[in-house]
């Protein structure tokens, strides 16, 4: 990124902002469900997980705002705050509507430094974002749910990958005007937040198993769409799926990178073994096929 300072504060701030769109959740074309359709989407496990997830945002964000000096950035920051409190509006309208059992649990209290908490959640969304679009592209395909509830949902999605978007740059500017701004240094912190946020996601899917009982995902019908996938398969449509979403973005403006290049060099090294295994196999096979029968 060679822009100056100022010139990338402006750009990352006002393509946020200018890419805001304006809707009611409550207005969506929120398709009626039938029997089974009503059945896969209460059977998903994680409802109540991601509208805390939501709400939780929506408080960390508005926190971080009020700390923000530079008003362009305390506009688009509070925007992202009031994106994420629309979110948590939306599951809670769908929520209602198809009469999904969700308990609207007292938030646990924000880390009493805005900044840390702000920096823990935003590297988080970008983990929990990269997960969610292979999911997202999985589970759309195999038409697990009707494709009007997809459509929502994609909104919702797009509106996240203008989020992680937004951080990465916010962090970027900071850590240069901070004199961090080499890149191994912007590397070596985003590392050491990706492992504190996942720490925190194998937390809330131990937390996740015990509160649905031992039942897993598969048990709640998503074996539809996850049947038949490898972790590899995972890997890939996450890794896909993400990088389709972020070419929708400006070239010029830096983008989360480490978790899509270890995906991209954990596909590279699968499809190396394949490859090794295929030839290792080759005179094996000869060799059955020669034996008298
Ligand atoms: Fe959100
Ligand atoms: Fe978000």
């Amino acid at each position: 990124m060679r822009m100056a300072a100022d010139e990338h504060k402006q750009l990352f701030c006002r393509q946020f902002i200018a890419s805001h769109c304006r809707f009611d959740p409550a207005t969506l074309a929120w398709p009626d469900l039938d029997d089974a359709a009503l059945e896969r989407l209460r059977g998903i496990p994680f409802w109540q997980e991601v509208l805390y997830t939501e709400r939780r945002a929506g408080a960390i964000v508005a926190a971080y705002a009020r700390t923000v000096a530079d008003p362009l950035v305390r506009e688009a920051v509070c925007l992202q705050g009031f994106e994420e409190a629309r979110h948590a509006e939306l599951l809670r309208v769908m929520i209602h509507r198809y009469s999904i059992a969700v308990d609207e649990v007292p938030l646990e209290p924000i880390n009493s430094d805005p900044r840390r908490a702000f920096a823990d959640f935003g590297y988080g969304e970008c983990l929990d974002s990269f997960l969610g679009f292979g999911v997202f592209g999985i589970a759309r395909r195999s038409g697990f749910l009707p494709e009007p509830l997809f459509e929502i949902f994609d909104m919702l999605l797009g509106e996240e990958a203008r989020h992680i978007v937004f951080f990465v740059n916010l962090m970027a500017w900071q850590l240069k005007a901070r004199g961090y701004g080499a890149r191994w240094l912007r590397g070596a912190n985003a590392a050491w937040y990706y492992g504190r946020a996942a720490a925190r996601l194998l937390g809330t899917v131990r937390r996740g198993r015990s509160a649905n009982d031992g039942k897993n995902f598969s048990a709640t019908q998503a074996d539809v769409f996850l049947d038949g996938f490898t972790f590899r398969d995972f890997v890939n449509e996450c890794w896909a799926e993400h990088s389709r979403r972020m070419a929708a973005f400006d070239p010029d403006l830096p983008l989360p990178r480490l978790l899509p290049t270890v995906a991209r060099v954990a596909l590279a090294g699968w499809r190396l073994c394949s490859s090794i295994r295929a030839v290792l196999d080759k005179p094996r096979m000869k060799r059955a096929r020669c034996l008298p029968r």
